[in-house]
């Protein structure tokens, strides 16, 4: 069993993502995540398996009794939130998430009214977070700061949980749950997620929802991948490099109507133009091509579906909201649900969940 404490930083920093997914288990509970940080440390028993967790919360939810029993789980836990970058879904639907268990929280979403600023360091807050809560959920623009904070509490006198809710450009892990959850949802009695064309459009450069739901995805029999962009904004290559290792069949285009056409989902995202290195670069490509609206909708099969991480800007048209298939208000759900499943998991509760009324 590989342990974080076995490990030097560095050593551990160097390693391959999928050569550090054992390092981040529950050494007590086989096959389940300790600290969920990427999407490379999900497979696709894993990802069945929180579904099935997902669904079975979503179902206790509804009555008093299943509520009640879900609450009383996590009640002796705390967790906080450190969001030290916008959100408003995420920390939301993790928020929920952690109140449907029972965990109570507290959260820093200003670093300029806590101890950074005066000079304390990320780490030193991070750490001292340790001290109150059992759970860190953290979104922070630095790429690698939740690995490096998840290194040093396992190696620290209390070492806790940590859950990536977004790093830098990088990765957003819950997100690509919550995605993944979404399209086994919409097409589980349609024959399911396998040989299906997932399109990805927009800032696909700078979307860290693409590179970990693009990960994910290459866990499913036959899923095309097909990125539409403007040349400047197209998917970066280690994306399509980890394609092109696992033999997933994969496109780059800037035809987005040609694309929907073909498409079962259609994932849109917003340009993320606060990663501009200089002022105003976003705002000078076209990237009038790459948005869907009432053509592209009719252009859509009839069982396909349109996805969007949201926050959205202009890049979905607000005609298409009330078609049966603009599933983004679905995904936002859903999310709150696949992030009790996670939370769950993490603290060992899978099997009492899925036995619960039994
Ligand atoms: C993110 O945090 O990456 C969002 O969910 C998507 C976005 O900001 O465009």
């Amino acid at each position: 069993m590989a342990k974080l404490t076995e490990i030097g930083w560095e050593e551990f920093e160097r390693l391959p993502l999928e050569a550090k997914k054992p390092y981040l288990e529950n050494g007590e509970i086989p096959d389940t995540p300790f600290h969920t940080l990427f999407a490379q440390q999900f497979d696709r028993e894993l990802l069945e398996r929180l579904a099935r967790l997902a669904n079975r919360i979503r179902f206790m939810a509804k009555s008093k009794e299943g509520a009640m029993y879900l609450k009383s789980l996590l009640c002796h836990k705390r967790a906080m939130l450190y969001f030290s970058q916008p959100s408003s879904r995420t920390f939301l639907s993790h928020l929920a998430a952690c109140q449907i268990l029972g965990l109570t929280t507290g959260s820093v979403r200003d670093t300029a009214i806590s101890s950074e600023f005066k000079g304390e360091s990320k780490e030193d807050s991070i750490r001292t977070f340790s001290s109150y809560f059992d759970l860190i959920i953290m979104r922070t623009p630095e790429k690698g700061l939740a690995e490096k904070m998840a290194w040093e509490l396992s190696n620290s006198s209390r070492p806790i949980p940590i859950l990536n809710a977004g790093s830098g450009k990088d990765q957003h892990p819950t997100q690509a749950l919550l995605d993944i959850y979404t399209l086994l949802r919409s097409f589980e009695n349609k024959g399911g997620l396998r040989n299906r064309t997932v399109t990805f459009c927009g800032d696909l450069m700078r979307g860290r929802t693409v590179r970990s739901l693009s990960y994910l995805l290459t866990n499913f029999e036959n899923i095309r991948q097909v990125f539409v962009a403007p040349p400047q904004l197209q998917v970066p290559e280690d994306v399509t490099a980890i394609l092109a290792a696992k033999g997933v069949e994969f496109t780059k285009s800037d035809n987005l109507r040609e694309a929907v056409t073909l498409s079962d989902a259609v994932y849109m995202t917003r340009i993320q133009d606060e990663w501009d290195e200089s002022k105003g670069e976003s705002a000078k490509i076209d990237t009038s091509r790459f948005k869907f609206g009432a053509e592209e909708l009719k252009l859509l099969p009839a069982e396909g579906i349109i996805m969007h991480p949201l926050p959205r800007r202009d890049e979905i048209a607000t005609c298409c909201d009330h078609d049966p298939r603009a599933m983004y208000w679905r995904q936002m759900r859903n999310g709150m649900w696949i992030r009790s499943a996670l939370i769950a998991m993490t603290f060992g509760f899978e099997k009492q969940i899925m036995c619960f009324g039994a």
